[in-house]
């Protein structure tokens, strides 16, 4: 496994929004690509047009990324007023939240942030708007975008969502303390164990350990880095296996080892983000946005010394877990134009480049990892092998009946993380229990 140990870019985030928005204020040719742009010419803004107000969903944004996204769209469509409805942090939560307002066919939002989880069964119950007539009229070439992150969105060939941004759980360790970072989850491990204290931090290592999807993920990491799998290319439930039982094991001792909080059962990724940001702990795991709040002096008592790597190898390889965002319109909705309109911008160069720069957020297009000022303020995107680690990550399993696969190993795997069964068993009953659900 290779390793990077990059500070992060002096290039503060403020002089990089400022160059972004002087590039924007003096370029409106954008606007006339809109439905809205009047015949004659003008760019949107004629007062007669009726004003229409977008309700879009998306879950607790701590970068503040979103609002300036936001207000961004609304300056090249004055006649598109966005109203933004804020889901729980927890994607569980919203996503049960969307099953209830979308089953009941509801138009309350309009737009709304998919993990990449959700489009497969989202496409199934008819929730969302097909996305293919749109693409196809503005002419967006879906090459331009990541292969996987495209899949995500599509469901039996059609395009159900458009990728917004990608995410890989990776390593962020204080560089002031940690010289180099730890190749292996045994090195780690003995390194938390060490360095935990010092330079006032209280902890060695932070992840998601509550009972949520977020856990899920950090299980598919210890999973995959140990040569185990879930489900494997043919569809067929893998996961009773030595290698599934080795990374479960590993994770059970990193979740009841001394150097993680005593509430590590409760963490999700904002426990996580507001410990490190804090100073609280020499090494951490999450998404690649934590770059973005890790260096913002406003927040952050950790600015300047914090370095990022790949997260450490187990028996077989370096893994990380394919998450992100997607962006989808409600069917149900009363202005599919103006959705689409909304949708092609936050998906589209311009609002993945604010995601980006603002929230540290990792870009689906391609192009956007060659661009100057990407790469000046969030430094992961300048870094090779964080693109290929992106591009390599682990996908949880493909299915419309995904929520119900990561219910069953959210309890078992909580079950395994508190010593109630040995992971031998947690693995065993996942087995069992899969396979009965995805027979059904
Ligand atoms: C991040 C990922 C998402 C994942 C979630 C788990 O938001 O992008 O895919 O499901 O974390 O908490």
């Amino acid at each position: 496994m290779k390793l990077w140990n990059k500070k992060m870019a002096g290039v503060s985030t403020v002089l990089a929004m400022s160059l972004f928005l002087a590039a924007c204020s003096g370029n409106n040719d954008d606007a006339a690509d809109t439905p809205d742009a009047g015949s004659d010419g003008s760019d949107g803004d004629n007062p007669s047009e009726e004003q229409v107000e977008i309700v879009y969903a998306s879950g607790v944004d701590v970068t503040g990324a979103t609002d300036i996204l936001i207000e961004a769209f609304e300056k090249e469509n004055p006649n598109i007023k966005i109203t933004r409805r804020e889901m729980p942090a927890d994607t569980g939560a919203s996503h049960d939240q969307y099953v209830t307002m979308f089953s009941s066919q509801s138009a309350e939002i309009d737009v709304f942030d998919a993990d990449v989880i959700w489009p497969a069964e989202f496409a199934q119950a008819q929730y969302a708007l097909e996305l293919d007539r749109f693409i196809e009229a503005d002419g967006i070439n879906m090459d331009d975008y990541f292969p996987g992150t495209v899949a995500s969105g599509n469901f039996n060939g059609r395009q159900y969502a458009m990728p917004k941004y990608t995410d890989a759980g990776l390593l962020f360790y204080r560089s002031d303390i940690v010289e180099t970072p730890p190749a292996t989850w045994d090195e780690l491990f003995e390194m938390a164990g060490e360095l935990q204290g010092e330079a006032g931090t209280e902890f060695g290592y932070l992840m998601q350990a509550n009972q949520y999807e977020g856990m899920v993920t950090n299980a598919v990491e210890f999973i995959a880095a140990y040569g185990g799998q879930i489900v494997n290319e043919n569809n067929e439930v893998v996961v009773n296996s030595p290698e599934t039982v080795a990374g479960i094991t590993k994770m059970v001792e990193f979740v009841n080892s001394d150097f993680v909080p005593s509430n590590i059962l409760s963490f999700q990724e904002t426990e996580t983000n507001n410990a490190w940001i804090g100073g609280q702990s020499v090494f951490a795991r999450n998404w690649p946005y934590m770059q973005s709040t890790s260096n913002d002096e406003e927040v952050s008592e950790i600015a300047g010394n914090v370095g990022f790597s790949v997260l450490p190898s187990g028996d077989a390889t370096s893994a990380a877990t394919l998450g992100g965002w997607m962006s989808m319109i409600n069917r149900y909705t009363e202005y599919p134009e103006e959705a689409w309109e909304f949708v092609s911008f936050m998906s589209g160069p311009e609002g993945q480049k604010i995601s980006a720069v603002e929230g540290g957020r990792a870009p689906t297009i391609e192009a956007l990892y060659d661009d100057e000022e990407v790469k000046a303020a969030a430094t992961l995107f300048a870094n090779e092998e964080f693109v290929a680690t992106l591009q390599n990550a682990v996908p949880r399993p493909v299915s419309p009946i995904y929520p119900e696969i990561s219910d069953i190993m959210q309890v078992e795997l909580s079950r395994a993380l508190t010593g109630e069964i040995t992971p031998e068993e947690a693995a065993a009953n996942m087995q069992e229990q899969i396979e009965a659900a995805m027979a059904e």
